[in-house]
């Protein structure tokens, strides 16, 4: 088989991302986005196998022996109506790839493509690494879990992850936090119903539900050093059953985003506390759940830094800047990175002409494919150059 050319492997990652894009899947029903992944590995002569599902991964044995460089794809798409108007739009009612993720795996399956033939040049292996259920329920942990690091032990993970707001093509990278934590309370505040005339002879969770939310608030602005950040938002409250009853128990729920293990780690016992002392001042019970969600990505930044260098060498990129500032979303590539040196790095794919595109999980969001080409090359290259560094 004759190596394909990189123009050839571009024009592939458009018609794949395409393909992928016109059916999405959502998380852990990624059927038919797996078996075009598949395929293609198979036609590249890379051997593959399941891992949690849906989940694939090929592995490319260098020409040298050396460390182990795992790559990864998400794969799944979101529960968003698609309004693009893109003529590839999504042909599956409420479900469209709106945070890029086809792209993801597009770019990935072209880096595995356009190295399997020039495989003699790689010191080292390449796990090309397909996972389901970013967007929830989290895919990378099961992966983990059923061994995805090992055989052979994987010595560091790099991803991408597509940005409207960089310029198309442009490589982002950041040492250190990149994404936050995302995790998840309930507070059922209980009291005593009865009639509203008579509130003296109820404990009403209404004002206590009230004065907990703004009391929330002050973990961020009172608590936590300046310098640090945490985000604690609260996205419901309900309560009450109708005007003239009092309400014996009202729950408010919320989301807590940082990016400091110690801190997040710190969250739970923050509430209860308050929780527990604004109940008790009034009379009132509470219980606090709290759902542990992912944790923060922090990129190694002796691996971020050798990452970023060789994206800089590499040519045909749009450019490569380091970002100022971390983001609050979330991603679940943070179990990767907990576990080996990790490094996720974005790619701009502001359509161009766009001074304000629609951003990541809106049903207008669009990307230039134009800017697939760089996530290709900035893989391919880490192939070649990255396991020596390592
Ligand atoms: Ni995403």
């Amino acid at each position: 088989m004759t190596a394909p050319d990189a123009a050839h492997v571009d024009d592939l990652v458009v018609g794949w991302r395409r393909a992928i894009h016109r059916e999405p899947e959502l998380g852990f029903a990624e059927h038919k986005t797996s078996a075009l992944v598949e395929r293609e590995l198979a036609r590249a002569g890379i051997p593959s196998w399941r891992v949690a599902q849906t989940g694939v991964v090929g592995l490319l044995e260098g020409g040298k022996p050396g460390k182990t460089l795992l790559l990864r794809a998400d794969m799944d798409a979101l529960p968003v109506p698609e309004r693009s108007g893109e003529p590839f739009a999504s042909i599956v009612p409420g479900v469209m790839h709106a945070c890029g993720h086809d792209a993801h795996t597009a770019m990935l399956l072209g880096a595995a493509v356009w190295l399997a033939p020039r495989r003699a040049e790689i010191t080292g292996n390449i796990k090309f690494v397909f996972q389901p259920a970013e967007e929830g329920p989290g895919g990378a942990k099961p992966m983990i879990e059923a061994g995805v690091l090992l055989h052979p032990h994987v010595d560091a993970a790099v991803m991408i992850h597509v940005l409207p707001i960089l310029p198309s093509g442009v490589i982002g990278w950041r040492a250190g936090p990149m994404q936050a934590s995302a995790d998840d309370f309930t507070i059922a505040v209980i009291g005593r119903g009865g009639h509203a005339a008579s509130p003296q002879l109820g404990v009403d969770t209404i004002p206590v539900a009230a004065e907990l939310v703004s009391s929330l608030q002050r973990i961020a602005s009172r608590e936590v050093d300046p310098l640090e950040s945490v985000v604690l938002s609260i996205g419901t409250i309900q309560g009450g059953y109708r005007r003239n009853v009092i309400a014996d128990r009202t729950e408010i729920g919320g989301t807590v985003r940082c990016f400091s293990h110690e801190l997040r780690a710190s969250m739970p016992e923050r509430l209860r506390r308050i929780a527990g002392g604004i109940a008790s001042a009034h009379g009132a019970s509470c219980e606090v759940s709290y759902e542990w969600g992912y944790p923060p990505v922090v990129n190694d930044p002796r691996l971020t830094r050798l990452v970023a260098g060789i994206a800089e060498r590499t040519p045909e990129l749009g450019g490569v800047v380091e970002l100022p500032a971390p983001r609050m979303g979330a991603e679940d590539f943070a179990y990767f990175a907990q576990a080996v040196p990790g490094c996720m790095l974005r790619l701009g794919v502001a359509p161009p002409g766009q001074d304000d595109p629609a951003m990541l999980h809106s049903p207008q969001f669009r990307l230039d494919e134009a800017a697939l080409r760089s996530g290709v090359r900035t893989f391919c290259e880490l192939a070649l150059r990255l396991p020596q560094e390592l």
